[in-house]
C-alpha cells in the first residue's frame, strides 16, 4: 500500500454511501475508503450513537458509524466550498489552505473512533476514556487505522490526533471539528432528530454550508446567514432539553450504571461465584485491560452478558439485569440545590426501610448544557464565540444581533435528579395519607409537584 502518491490517490468515479440525512455521502479518496474499511471503524456499526435514548425514542437506534460518515460528509462539503471560494492567495491572508483537505476529512471521519458501548456509563465504572482511546487508536502502530494513516506520511497519524485534541496550530481546522458550531454538531443534531423522530433538531444545513467561511484565520459566517445560525443554536438547545436530557433515558442509564457496578462487585468478591465468565469483560472487571481488549467490546457483547446475568445467583445482579433488559427505568424527582440534602436523606432512609441497598438503587444525576456562550476574557475555559462578517468586513458577535441567541447565551440549563426504583413510589402512592411519615410526604410532594405544577417544572430548567 505504501507509495508516495497514496495521499492523492482517488477514484475516477467517486463512491457513494446512501444516507437518510445527507442523501449521498461522497468518497473520492482511497485513504478515506481504506479508513472506513478498517476493523476499528467497522466496529462503530455495532455501537449505538445515543446509548439508552432508544428506550425513550425507539427510532434512535442509529450508530456511531452513521454519525462518523455524516460528520465526514459535512466536512467534505465545507472544505469543497472553502477551496472553491476562499483559497488562500498569500500566507497571511487568513483564508483557507487547501492543503489541509485530507487532514480535516480524516479527523472528521475519526473524531469518535474511541467510543465504546454505552461509553459514558462504562467510563464511570471501568475508568476508560473515549478521548484518550481515540488518540490511542489513531497513534498506536498496532491498529489498522494507524497503518492507513502512516501510509499517507509517517507523521500523519499524529497530525490527525492533534486536530482532534485541539492542539493543531491551524485554528480553522480545529474549529471545524470542535467549536460551538462544527461539523460534528451539525451532523449529530440533524441525525439524532431524524432517528428520534422529533422536529426540534432541524435547521437549514444547506444555508449554513453556504454562509460559513474562513475569515482572518478563524471560521465565521456571512451576516446574511444570521437566522440560519440562530436556528441552529435554538435547535441545539431544544434537542438537549427534549431528547438528550430526557429523564427516562437517564433512568435507564442509572440502572446500567448500577448493573456494571454490581457485576464488578460480584466478580471481585470471591464468595459470589459467577456462573457465566463474561470473558470479554474480564480485563475491565479486573481493571487490567489494553487497547485490543477495548476494541473487542460492542453493544451486542454487552447485551448478551446482561442476558447471562439474568441467570446468576446474586439477587441484586439478577434484578438489575432484569430491569435493564426489560426496560424498567428508575423513576426520578427533580431537586433544587436547596432541597437536595434533605430529599436525599429522606430517599435513602425510605429505600433502606423498603429493603433496597442504596448503593445500587439510589443515584443522583445532573445534566446541564450551555446552549451558547460569547467570549469572556476572564474565564479559564473559554469558548470560541460565533462571529458574523458584514459586507464591509466588520465582525459582529452573534448574540449582539440575535435576540433569540442572546436569551440563551451564557445560561447553563438542565436539571438535577434523584433516581430510585418505581416500586417505592407505587408503595407510597398506595399508602393512606394519614399513615405516611415525614420522609414519605416529602418524597411524594416532590414527585407530585414536578408532574402537576408547570411553573415549578419550567423554573427547574434554569439554574
Ligand atoms: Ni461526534
Amino acid at each position: 500500500m505504501k507509495d508516495s502518491n497514496y495521499a492523492s490517490k482517488s477514484f475516477s468515479r467517486e463512491k457513494v454511501f446512501r444516507d437518510p440525512v445527507h442523501d449521498y455521502i461522497h468518497v473520492k479518496d482511497q485513504v478515506i475508503l481504506d479508513l472506513i474499511d478498517t476493523s476499528e471503524f467497522q466496529r462503530l456499526r455495532r455501537i449505538k450513537q445515543l446509548g439508552t435514548s432508544s428506550y425513550t425514542f425507539h427510532g434512535a437506534e442509529h450508530t456511531r458509524f452513521n454519525h462518523s460518515l455524516g460528520v465526514y460528509e459535512v466536512m467534505r462539503r465545507i472544505e469543497s466550498n472553502f477551496s472553491r471560494n476562499y483559497p488562500s492567495q498569500t500566507e497571511h491572508d487568513g483564508l483557507w489552505d487547501s492543503q489541509e483537505r485530507l487532514l480535516v476529512l480524516c479527523a472528521a471521519l475519526l473524531h469518535d473512533i474511541g467510543h465504546g458501548p454505552f461509553s459514558h456509563t462504562f467510563e464511570g465504572i471501568f475508568n476508560t476514556d473515549h478521548e484518550l482511546l481515540t488518540q490511542a487508536i489513531i497513534t498506536s502502530p498496532e491498529t489498522e487505522i494507524n497503518k492507513v494513516l502512516r501510509s499517507v506520511s509517517p507523521d500523519f497519524p499524529e497530525l490527525v490526533a492533534s486536530v482532534i485534541n485541539k492542539t493543531y496550530p491551524n485554528k480553522q481546522v480545529v474549529q471545524l471539528i470542535s467549536s460551538q458550531i462544527d461539523a460534528d454538531r451539525m451532523d449529530y443534531l440533524l441525525r439524532d432528530a431524524y432517528y428520534a423522530g422529533v422536529s426540534y433538531g432541524t435547521f437549514d444545513l444547506t444555508r449554513i454550508l453556504r454562509v460559513i467561511r474562513p475569515f482572518n484565520h478563524q471560521i465565521a459566517f456571512d451576516y446574511s446567514g444570521m437566522h440560519a445560525v440562530e436556528d441552529y443554536i435554538v435547535s441545539r438547545y431544544q434537542m438537549y432539553m427534549q431528547v438528550y436530557f430526557h429523564p427516562v433515558s437517564r433512568g435507564m442509564e442509572q440502572i446500567l450504571q448500577s448493573l456494571f457496578a454490581r457485576a464488578k462487585e460480584c466478580y471481585l468478591n470471591a464468595d459470589m461465584h459467577m456462573k457465566h465468565p463474561a470473558s470479554l469483560l474480564k480485563p475491565f472487571l479486573e481493571g487490567n485491560w489494553d487497547l485490543q481488549d477495548y476494541l473487542r467490546l460492542d453493544d451486542h457483547i454487552m447485551s448478551s452478558y446482561f442476558t447471562h446475568w439474568l441467570a446468576e445467583d446474586d439477587p441484586i445482579l439478577v434484578d438489575l439485569a432484569y430491569r435493564f433488559v426489560n426496560r424498567k427505568p428508575f423513576k426520578s424527582i427533580i431537586v433544587t440545590k436547596d432541597e437536595v440534602v434533605q430529599l436525599k436523606t429522606a430517599l435513602m432512609d425510605e429505600l433502606v426501610r423498603a429493603g433496597y441497598d442504596p448503593d445500587y438503587y439510589f443515584s443522583e444525576n445532573s445534566s446541564y448544557d450551555l446552549p451558547y456562550d460569547y467570549y469572556r476574557p476572564y474565564n479559564t475555559s473559554n469558548k470560541t464565540q460565533i462571529e458574523l462578517v458584514t459586507k464591509t468586513n466588520q465582525v459582529v458577535e452573534l448574540a449582539t444581533v440575535s435576540p433569540l441567541v442572546n436569551a440563551l447565551a451564557g445560561k447553563v440549563r438542565g436539571d438535577y435528579r434523584l433516581y430510585f426504583p418505581k416500586e417505592l413510589l407505587s408503595e407510597l402512592e398506595n399508602t393512606p395519607a394519614d399513615e405516611l411519615n415525614e420522609n414519605q410526604i416529602m418524597i411524594l410532594a416532590a414527585y407530585v409537584t414536578e408532574h402537576n405544577d408547570v411553573t415549578h417544572h419550567i423554573q427547574q430548567w434554569l439554574f
